[in-house]
């Protein structure tokens, strides 16, 4: 039987992708913003739909940590000292810039749920184990966009 430690764990590590889940959410929002340039509109929707599916994610991934038995996120503080995304408060960044940033933080999600999914192994979470495939898809799938963008 896996033991209260591997639960521990499991439930520290999806917090934090948690929060990384709320940070990128506002800064891909912020980018939707304030994205100029040429390419305006294409870069406004992209982020948009983007920033969609990091919300939709918010509320799964909290209830699957209050189904293990954990207290998950309350508020902005919290989130800001969980995440390991970074933000980013400025206005105005290049578009090509904002696309780059937003590549390798959606890269560091697939690595963050990659060590969710085998922190809910060691745990013998199987649902959260097999939610995080899907997380990993569209994640990669936004990296996929970003990147071609970029070429
Ligand atoms: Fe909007």
């Amino acid at each position: 039987m896996p033991g209260d430690n591997a639960k521990k764990a499991l439930i520290d590590s999806m917090n934090g992708l948690l929060a990384d889940y709320f940070t990128l959410y506002l800064k891909t929002k912020n980018y939707h913003w304030h994205v100029a340039g040429p390419q305006f509109r294409e870069l406004h929707l992209l982020f948009d739909e983007q920033a969609a599916e990091l919300f939709a994610l918010t509320d799964v991934i909290a209830e699957r940590v209050r189904k293990n038995g954990g207290d998950t996120l309350t508020g902005i503080g919290a989130i800001a000292g969980k995440a390991s995304i970074k933000d980013d408060d400025r206005s105005k960044v290049d578009a090509m810039e904002m696309v780059k940033a937003l590549r390798d933080d959606n890269v560091a999600l697939v690595k963050a749920i990659r060590a969710v999914k085998e922190a809910a192994s060691e745990a013998g979470d199987n649902a959260t184990e097999g939610m995080a495939d899907d997380w990993t898809d569209q994640a990669e799938q936004r990296v996929w966009f970003l990147t071609q963008t970029l070429a």
